[in-house]
Formats: C-alpha cells, structure tokens, sequence
C-alpha cells in the first residue's frame, strides 16, 4: 500500500506572532518538516545589500534572486554557500525586506520554490501567504496574531536574546506597524487570513498552548482524512 500523503500546515501571520517558534514546535511534535519562508526573502534581502543593489532596481533584483540558491541546513539559513543565520536576522534586513518581498519576480521564484518543497506533503510551512498563494488548498491553515504591543514586546525579547543591537520598544513597535502596513497593502499576495483558515490570537496564551491548538487541528483534519 502506498505511504499516505502526509498534511501540510500552513501557519501565516504578521510579524512577532511567535510564528517561528510556534511552527518548529509543532513540526517536531507531529514529526513534519518545518519551512520558514521568511527566511528566504530575509536571504534574498541580504544578497541584494551585499551585492550594493538599491532596492528601486526591481530588475537586478530579479535577476539576482533567480541567481541565488538558499539552503535549510538544519537550523541554519546558507545562501550561495555562506551560513547567512545571524545575517539574516539583523535590523537592517529587517527594515528592508518587505521591499524586497513585494516584487513580483521575486515572490514567483521563492514560491516555486516553497512548493517544490512542500510537494510531497508533510511540512509546517510559516509565512504570509502559505494558505493563500503557495498552498491553498493546504489541509490546516492557521492564521496566528496577536496585538501589535505584544508582538513588539517578544520581538524585543527575541532580538536581545539573540544578542542583537535593539533600540526602544516604542521603535520596535513602530518598526512592526509599518511591516505589517506595508505587508498588508501590497498589491501581489498581501498579508491576509485566508477565508478558511483558524484564526488564533496569542495573547495571553503561552507557546504550547498555541502549538496545543494546531496539533489538535492536525488531529481533526487526519481523521476526517480516515473516511473520505
Ligand atoms: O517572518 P519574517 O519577519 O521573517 O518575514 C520577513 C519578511 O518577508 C516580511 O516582511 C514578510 C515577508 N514574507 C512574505 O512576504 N511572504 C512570506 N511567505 C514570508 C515572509
């Protein structure tokens, strides 16, 4: 008998949800693949800083980002053979990225990308447009929220955590409002909770009772799978 086609978990939501942290865990408690899609924009963003492209070449950018080969090795982000990890995780790509993320060639490459990988099923893919444009027809689809004050108040946790430079938290808060201003108000694949996806707001839930929620909605959507 042929192996059943595992699920895909899409897990979307602006920026400082506790995505990542969210999808790993449920990746490892339902023994899936975990994909931050994220991460290959902030790797994209990065190679374009460092090859000196100012961000209105859209066309170079294009080019560059169809040049570039980003790697998931374990837990580390490598582009074109150079762990990016730490990089790739800095404020500078931070505030730039979703400039980055709105070009259409570059959203069609990453994308063909995504879903190369997730082609066998299988995977807990987190982004901003799993659900609605990489794979709509994914079997859970969380949209994972919360308040921008609480967001900026993990992220600021993260970066400091990480040893990363942070200024305030009322910097940081604006810095998440803008990103999700502009993630929101783009023109290709904006950020948006597609109409059958679980919306979970995380404040005032910890970590596991997140991923508790969306193991649970695994579990519903396996055994609708049993009959069918
Ligand atoms: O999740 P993150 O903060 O690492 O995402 C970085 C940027 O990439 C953010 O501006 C949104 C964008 N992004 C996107 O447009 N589509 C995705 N699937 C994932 C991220």
């Amino acid at each position: 008998m042929p192996a059943q086609r595992k699920p895909i978990v899409a897990i979307d939501g602006p920026a400082g949800a506790g995505k990542s942290t969210v999808a790993k865990l449920v990746a490892q408690q339902l023994g899936l693949l975990y994909l931050d899609t994220g991460a290959m924009y902030r790797a994209v963003t990065y190679g374009v800083l460092a090859a000196g492209i100012v961000l209105e070449d859209q066309e170079a950018i294009v080019s560059l980002s169809a040049e570039s080969e980003i790697q998931f090795r374990g837990s580390q982000v490598w582009l074109n053979g150079q762990d990016v990890t730490q990089e790739i995780r800095s404020p500078t790509i931070s505030a730039h990225v979703s400039q980055v993320a709105k070009i259409a060639g570059v959203r069609r490459l990453m994308t063909q990308q995504q879903q190369a990988i997730g082609s066998h099923g299988g995977v807990v893919m987190e982004g901003r447009d799993i659900g609605t444009q990489v794979f709509p027809k994914a079997e859970i689809k969380v949209f994972l929220t919360a308040s921008p004050q609480e967001r900026a108040k993990r992220r600021y946790q993260d970066l400091l955590d990480q040893g990363q430079r942070v200024g305030s938290l009322e910097e940081l808060e604006q810095s998440i409002r803008n990103r999700d201003f502009q993630d929101a108000t783009r023109d290709i694949a904006p950020l948006c909770p597609a109409p059958d996806a679980t919306i979970i707001t995380s404040d005032g839930m910890d970590i596991s009772q997140v991923a508790a929620a969306i193991v649970e909605l695994y579990a519903q959507s396996t055994l609708q799978g049993v009959c069918s």
